[in-house]
C-alpha cells in the first residue's frame, strides 16, 4: 500500500530521513529534509516506524545528485549519497552537540567540522567469491562496477576492475585489499577448504605489492604470504606501508623548539589491523590531535593500533608508551617506529585495563584515546582514574560511548575543555570527534 505524498522534516540520529505521516514518525532510508515523499507500508524496526521509499515526488533543498551512479542502482556501501556535502556535515555537527550535551553534560567549545574529500578517500575494499565473481560485500549483491564507486581510491578501483574480469579460484572466500598513496595495493585473501589452486591471478592486480593468505587448519587460521615486492612480510604475515603528513608547528610551543615545515612518516600496517580508511584525512585528524596533546613528559598512545599517533607525536614528548591488544600491530608499530626513526616509543601489548594497570606511572603523562566503537570497558576507565593523565585527548568514532564516557570521567575528576569533529567518512552518518579533557 502507497501513501499520499507526504513531507520528510528532518534526519534522525542514525541518518534516516523521519517526518510524520498517519499521525506517527517515519523513519525513510535516502531520503533528505524537505523531500515530498511516497512511501510503501509501515514497518516497526528497533525505535523507529519504518517506510521504504518508493518515489520522491518534490525534492527538498539539500537533495543532489548522487556521486556514485551505483546509489541509485540500490548500492548501500554509503547511506547519504542524495544529501549535499553542507548537509552532512550540518547534521554531523548538531548530532554530536545533542549528544555530547544531551547525554554527556559536555558545556566546552564545540568547533566546526574537519571537511574531507568526499571522492576517491576509502583505502579499504573488501569483495567477496560469489560463484567465481568477484562482488562487493556491503549490503549490494547487483552488478557494481569499480568506476561507479567513487568513494574507492583510483588503486582500488583498478585492482577491483582487474578482478571482476576473472574468474576467482574456488579457494578463495574473501578478497581483502588496501591502497597506500603510492597506488600500491596489498591484497589478503581468506581461502576456504579448497585451497590455493589458481591464486596466481592475485599477482597480476594492477598495483599489487604482495598478499597474505589466511587458510584455515585444523589448528585454527594461519597466515601465509605470497609474493614480496616492496611489501613487508615476516612472523608470516604481510604489512602495507602507507604514509602521512605530520604537520611539525604545534601551537603555543616555543617559537622554533619543534622545527618546522611537515614531516612524512612511513606506517606498516598488517591486513588484519585497524589503518585510518581515509586516506587523505588522516593527516587533517593529527593536526587536530596535535594541536590539543600538549607536549613534554609521557604520553599514553592507547588503544594504538599500527601505532598512528604515537609515532607522530613522540618528537613532543620525552617518552612515548602506546598500548594495542593486536600483536600484529604491536610488531608493525615497533618496525615502523624503526623505518622512521623514533627512538623513544615503546609499545606494548595486551588488553588495555590490564596492561595499563601494570605500567609503571611516570610523573607527568598524558593520554591519547582512539578505542573501538565500545568506548572505555570498566577495567580501561579503572586504570587509567587510577593513574590520572592530566590532559586526555579522546578520539572517538561513536559519540553514544563517547557522551557515557566523557559523564564517567568527568565523575573521575576531569573536565571537558573542547570537542572538534573530524569528518573521516563523508557520505556516511558516522562522526569521529576528538574530545580534549584536563584535570
Ligand atoms: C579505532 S582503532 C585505533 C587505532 C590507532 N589509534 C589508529 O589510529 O590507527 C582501535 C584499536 O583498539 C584496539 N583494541 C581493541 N580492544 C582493545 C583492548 N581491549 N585493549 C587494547 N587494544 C584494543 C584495536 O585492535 C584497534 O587497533
Amino acid at each position: 500500500m502507497r501513501t499520499h505524498p507526504w513531507t520528510i522534516t528532518t534526519l534522525n540520529e542514525a541518518g534516516f530521513g523521519v517526518g510524520q505521516t498517519g499521525g506517527r514518525f517515519v523513519a525513510v532510508a535516502r531520503t533528505a529534509p524537505g523531500d515530498v515523499v511516497v512511501t510503501g507500508p509501515l514497518a516497526s524496526r528497533e525505535r523507529w516506524t519504518h517506510a521504504a521509499l518508493v518515489q520522491v515526488v518534490k525534492p527538498g533543498p539539500d537533495r543532489v545528485t548522487p556521486p556514485c551512479p551505483a546509489f541509485e542502482r540500490g548500492c548501500g556501501g554509503c547511506q547519504w549519497q542524495h544529501l549535499s556535502y553542507p548537509a552532512q556535515a550540518a547534521w554531523k555537527e548538531k548530532t554530536l552537540a545533542g549528544v555530547l550535551r544531551g547525554r554527556g553534560g559536555f558545556t566546552g567549545k564545540l568547533n566546526a567540522l574537519v571537511l574531507s574529500a568526499t571522492e576517491g578517500y576509502r583505502n579499504k575494499l573488501s569483495l567477496k567469491n560469489e560463484n567465481g565473481r568477484a562482488v562487493f560485500v556491503p549490503e549490494f549483491e547487483g552488478t557494481l562496477s569499480p568506476a561507479e564507486c567513487r568513494v574507492q581510491t583510483a588503486a582500488l578501483q583498478k585492482a577491483w576492475a582487474f578482478l571482476r574480469t576473472q574468474r576467482l579460484p574456488r579457494g578463495v572466500d574473501q578478497i581483502h585489499l588496501r591502497s597506500n598513496e603510492l597506488g600500491q595495493v596489498g591484497v589478503h585473501v581468506f581461502a576456504n577448504r579448497h585451497g590455493t589452486a589458481g591464486f596466481e591471478i592475485l599477482r597480476l592486480i594492477p598495483g599489487f605489492v604482495g598478499a597474505g593468505v589466511t587458510l584455515p587448519t585444523k589448528t585454527g587460521p594461519a597466515v601465509h604470504p605470497i609474493g614480496g615486492g616492496t611489501y613487508q612480510v615476516w612472523g608470516g604475515d604481510a604489512y602495507l606501508r602507507q604514509s602521512v603528513t605530520v604537520a611539525a608547528e604545534n601551537g603555543p610551543s616555543p617559537a622554533g623548539a619543534l622545527g618546522s615545515g611537515p614531516r612524512q612518516l612511513s606506517y606498516l600496517v598488517p591486513h588484519n589491523g585497524f589503518y585510518q580508511t581515509n586516506e587523505t584525512q588522516a593527516s587533517a585528524l593529527l593536526d587536530v590531535v596535535r594541536r590539543e596533546v600538549g607536549q613534554k613528559g609521557r604520553l599514553l598512545d592507547l588503544y594504538c593500533g599500527s601505532g598512528f599517533f604515537a609515532l607522530a607525536l613522540a618528537d613532543l614528548f620525552d617518552e612515548v608508551v602506546g598500548i594495542e591488544v593486536n600483536a600484529h600491530s604491536v610488531e608493525a608499530a615497533r618496525q615502523s617506529a624503526l623505518l622512521s626513526g623514533v627512538k623513544k616509543a615503546q609499545f606494548l601489548v595486551g588488553d588495555l585495563g590490564a596492561v595499563l594497570a601494570q605500567l609503571a606511572p611516570a610523573k607527568d603523562e598524558v593520554a591519547v584515546i582512539d578505542p573501538p566503537r565500545e568506548g572505555l570497558l570498566p577495567q580501561a576507565l579503572a586504570a587509567l582514574t587510577e593513574r590520572a593523565p592530566r590532559r586526555l585527548v579522546y578520539v572517538s568514532c561513536y559519540p553514544v560511548s563517547l557522551a557515557r564516557d566523557l559523564k564517567r570521567l568527568a565523575a573521575a575528576g576531569w573536565k571537558a575543555r573542547s570537542c572538534t569533529p573530524v569528518d573521516m567518512f563523508p557520505h556516511t552518518s558516522h562522526v569521529e570527534a576528538v574530545l580534549t579533557l584536563e584535570r
